[in-house]
């Protein structure tokens, strides 16, 4: 990417929030099925998806990105659905690549096709990537997912470290009873391999999430469990760790741990970021349903400046920040949109 800046300050919110980060949901589309995100009988049989007319075209994204860097936005994370299973996403990350001012972009993967595309990705200038992996059985991995491909994924890991990209992120969606007890494993992983292994407190999004109080780990509850494996060594905190805290499990870890807590520690009065759904819908907060249709202001022959109006207006209408929290006194999702579709 090139590594000039568009000079503009990033715009700000009503809380006075920066906000120079948009994450970009490519596709709703996914080669998993994982039980966060499908129903049980999704998860066997068939997905409603989008239709191809309702995703937004790559002229219509890197439209869209253009005026955002404009605007001041510098860092953008490609995600899903799987953001790899989208046609000719390669030509589209090379044109990002040509944008001026945009300096970092970053994907977020399953991994399955990374063995494919890691070196591509690498090439065309992507700098981050992040891989979501809750187990590391091959077994469960196709009982979470619904596809028998671990191993494959594993390739893809391995693939990101070789190709060079540093750090390589695995996030684990942490869920009682389900993997919390390979914790340890995941755990020891960030001893010997130059991974950050973040756990992700389990959020309920979606009307099919399988999310309830009993199956949700705070985060100090899951870094207890590594109390007998060695001393949790706090890390300075760097810009690329973005919401997660890190320590390293012991001085010689050559990994380190990020720990990412939505809900028990909401980092809402640092969020910097505004989503774009794979529906072309602006998203300024994960856990709020509230959304302002882009798509519609794009294809009704807009201007630049209008497009400019319409995130101004989404970053301003921002809420303060989500009430989570209190959802832990009741089971069941507050939040209805897709995490398919809004791309974590
Ligand atoms: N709670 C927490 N994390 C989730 N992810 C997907 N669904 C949930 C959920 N309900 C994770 C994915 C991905 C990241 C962007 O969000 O595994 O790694």
């Amino acid at each position: 990417m090139k590594d000039r800046n568009s000079g503009h300050p990033a715009p700000m919110d009503m809380f006075s929030r920066t906000i120079s980060y948009l994450r970009l949901s490519l596709t709703d589309r996914c080669n998993l099925k994982c039980m966060y995100c499908v129903t049980e009988d999704e998860q066997k049989g068939c997905l409603v998806k989008l239709g191809r007319e309702e995703l937004l075209t790559y002229e219509e994204l890197l439209r869209i990105v253009r005026v955002a860097v404009e605007m001041g936005i510098s860092k953008l994370r490609l995600t899903g659905g799987e953001p790899l299973v989208r046609n000719n996403i390669m030509d589209f990350i090379r044109q990002l690549g040509k944008i001026d001012g945009l300096d970092d972009v970053r994907i977020t993967t399953n991994g399955v096709l990374l063995e494919r595309y890691g070196q591509g990705l690498f090439d065309a200038g992507v700098t981050k990537v992040n891989i979501s992996l809750d187990t590391l059985q091959r077994e469960r991995f196709a009982d979470i997912t619904g596809v028998d491909c671990f191993d494959r994924v594993w390739r893809g890991i391995e693939t990101a470290l070789a190709v060079g990209f540093s750090p390589v992120k695995l996030n684990m969606v942490v869920m009682r009873d389900i993997n919390d007890d390979e914790l340890p494993a995941f755990a020891e992983l960030s001893r010997k391999m130059p991974l950050q292994v973040r756990f992700i407190e389990f959020m309920p999004i979606g009307t099919s999430t399988r999310w309830t109080r009993d199956t949700y780990m705070s985060s100090d509850e899951i870094k207890a469990r590594f109390s007998t494996l060695g001393e949790l060594i706090p890390q300075e905190k760097q810009q690329a760790d973005g919401p997660a805290s890190v320590f390293k499990l012991g001085a010689g870890a050559v990994g380190s741990l990020g720990f990412i807590s939505p809900i028990s520690h909401h980092f809402c009065d640092r969020c910097n970021r505004l989503r774009l759904t794979s529906e072309g819908r602006l998203r300024s907060c994960l856990l709020h349903d509230e959304e302002t249709d882009l798509k519609s202001v794009i294809r009704g022959g807009c201007s630049d400046a209008d497009i400019r109006e319409t995130l101004l207006t989404a970053i301003r209408n921002k809420p303060k920040g989500h009430q989570m929290a209190d959802r832990l006194k009741e089971d069941g999702a507050d939040c209805h949109g897709r995490m398919s579709r809004i791309g974590g």
